[in-house]
């Protein structure tokens, strides 16, 4: 898991864990800032954490490398980025296309890409007057928050909410979320073809190419 903050997805995805509704363990959390609060949820879970950032490795290029040769050697056979709040550069999104998962607090395409991460995005929505917004799991691509969707909810926007009240319900959302999208990808059941997600039913048999 790749964090940059508080890391409450990260402890939603460490209880789904423990309590067995996602049948995968977390091989390691990769911090981008030293002092992310989710690095010590890890580590109270005995998780491997790292931290890796432009300051440490000098260059992009360099974070690259060093964070595709970390995830190789936790042996991750997917990515999940959690408030993830640094770039990831083509060399990684290529070795993990459609196996890193984001999650964002809106329903995307809408209120996503550049300048649309944590309170800013609820302060979009209000400022919109939109009747909903919501949470959405995707896979990363090239883009900021353009791959494709896999799993989204709606939370109703209440009269009386500010960017906090409504960052808060949204959040339980994104938790639950973000479970079930994980649970599902730990199980082969999320297939991408032709930039479409397909969720399998339980036992049911890709019939897709390699590598999708
Ligand atoms: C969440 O709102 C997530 O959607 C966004 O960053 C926030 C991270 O929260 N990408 P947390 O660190 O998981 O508590």
């Amino acid at each position: 898991m790749l964090v940059s903050g508080g890391g409450t997805n990260l402890q939603a995805l460490i209880d789904g864990v423990e309590d067995k509704k996602i049948l995968a363990s977390i091989a390691s959390v990769i911090s981008s800032k030293p002092d992310a609060f989710a690095l010590v949820r890890a580590q109270q879970h005995g998780i491997k954490t790292r931290v890796i950032n432009k300051k440490r490795c000098g260059s992009q290029e360099a974070c690259d490398a060093a964070l595709l040769a970390a995830l190789r050697e936790d042996g991750a056979d997917f990515v999940v980025l959690a408030g993830y709040l640094s770039i990831l550069g083509a060399p990684v999104i290529h070795a993990y296309r459609n196996k890193i998962l984001n999650i964002h607090p809106a329903l995307l395409p809408a209120f996503g890409g550049r300048g649309y991460y944590g309170i800013h995005v609820h302060e979009a929505v209000l400022a919109a007057r939109v009747p909903v917004t919501g949470a959405t799991v995707h896979f990363v691509d090239e883009g900021t928050d353009t791959g494709p969707v896999v799993m989204q909810r709606i939370v109703v926007v209440e009269p009386n909410d500010t960017p906090e009240s409504l960052q808060q319900r949204v959040l339980e959302i994104e938790h639950q979320i973000l479970i079930r999208a994980v649970s599902l990808m730990a199980q082969g059941r999320i297939h991408v073809h032709s930039g479409e997600v397909h969720v399998l039913e339980q036992g049911e048999a890709c019939g897709c190419e390699s590598g999708e």
